[in-house]
């Protein structure tokens, strides 16, 4: 077994976001997040006085080339842990290659679920910690018509499932359900438009990503639709895209999250105050920044107790562990490798952050496979 002891090289770890492409909307916040705590841990002295430093690539919004650069990371650059991914098709296709060479990736991004992986620490919202509450929250205050709206991959697909059984075990029911392309611009959500101003649901569920999003929000505002009485529920909507589509345009639809920079607390004000002094006063944090950021944190220190990368010795460090992050105390949950995280609810306001109208009272309990559905821990209610 390789030991890294007795060395005062630096630590490498592989940083797999795009800052291009079409997904760089968002993934350029998470390698922001990641940056930031990197250089965090570095000015505190590094890890056993050595410092980490990123071993980096662009795969410009590409699924495939999330798989190659993690294999180049692996076999060329020597690197074990790799911090990445946002889509869950750019996971899936890390995934082969973490797991053949044993490495560990960590994914700060909400997902579909119904995954685990040995070599994955999940850090963003399983569909029990954001769909569940989610969709009691907008079935008591708008109704039970849905309408599904989607980029075409895996995780609207799976999610939009999971909405759906939850919808239908509450009593209510999808409307309306389509996908488009990645790259979809603004005249392809034209008939959706048409669709959902012919169907009027009272919620129109969005698993749209990446610049579309901006897109969708636009050309609702365009149609002239009010988000008071039929707003767009989302699971990825942050801070980030609001700000890309407008203030005006976002303000009033609703979005299910572990963190919004509005949360309080004195970690998340120091937070947001050193995001903001490292990358500008008019850049957001968001969810996917802070989970990038926290597990960068959580890294370091079980490599602090392990003083190696050899995923073998860091990942029984690692799980079980817990960190005070901006949104509250989070843990890695030994059970599943996922985090176990705090459930909100936000409404965007007329400056663009999220009023919190709704918090998990604790940390939930990671169910990635959603069979706690049901039990307290799994779906409270704020
Ligand atoms: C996602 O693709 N997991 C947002």
């Amino acid at each position: 077994m390789k030991t890294d002891a007795y060395t005062s090289e630096a630590w490498r770890v592989g940083v797999l976001f795009s800052s291009s492409g079409f997904m760089a909307v968002i993934e350029e916040t998470q390698l922001r997040g990641t940056l930031l705590a990197i250089e965090e841990v570095n000015a505190a002295g590094g890890v056993n006085g050595r410092e980490l430093v990123p071993v980096m690539y662009d795969p410009a919004s590409e699924s495939a080339a999330f798989g190659r650069y993690a294999k180049r990371l692996m076999v060329e650059d020597h690197v074990s842990t790799i911090f990445g991914c946002y889509t869950s098709s750019s996971r899936k296709a890390v995934l082969p290659v973490v797991e053949r060479l044993n490495g560990l990736l960590w994914y700060p991004t909400l997902y579909e679920g119904f995954e685990f992986s040995p070599n994955v620490i999940y850090t963003g919202a399983a569909p029990n910690q954001n769909s569940v509450a989610l969709c009691r929250y907008l079935m008591d205050h708008y109704g039970p018509r849905f309408y599904f709206v989607g980029s075409d991959y895996i995780y609207p697909r799976e999610s939009n499932r999971i909405m759906h059984e939850l919808l239908r075990g509450n009593g209510g029911e999808v409307v309306g359900e389509t996908y488009l392309d990645l790259r979809a611009r603004r005249h392809d959500f034209l008939p959706v438009i048409r669709d959902i101003g012919r169907l009027q649901p009272d919620v129109i569920f969005s698993t749209v990503v990446g610049d579309s999003t901006i897109h969708l929000y636009q050309s609702y505002a365009d149609a002239g639709f009010n988000p008071k009485v039929m707003p767009i529920a989302s699971l990825t909507t942050t801070e980030a895209e609001i700000r890309a589509m407008g203030f005006d345009v976002g303000e009033g639809h609703v979005t299910a999250a572990p963190y919004f920079q509005g949360v309080g607390g004195a970690s998340n004000s120091s937070f947001v105050a050193r995001y903001k002094k490292r990358y500008g006063e008019n850049e957001p944090t968001n969810m996917c920044v802070e989970a990038a950021y926290f597990q960068v944190h959580i890294f370091a220190k079980a490599l602090e107790q392990t003083n190696s990368t050899d995923t073998d010795l860091l990942r029984p460090m690692v799980l079980g562990s817990t960190f005070e992050a901006p949104q509250g105390r989070v843990s890695i949950n030994a059970t599943c490798n996922h985090a176990d995280l705090w459930t909100r609810i936000g409404r965007v306001n007329r400056r663009g952050q999220f009023d919190v109208v709704q918090q998990s009272l604790n940390p939930v309990i990671a169910d990635p496979y959603l069979t706690g559905y049901g039990s307290p821990a799994a779906c409270q209610r704020g």
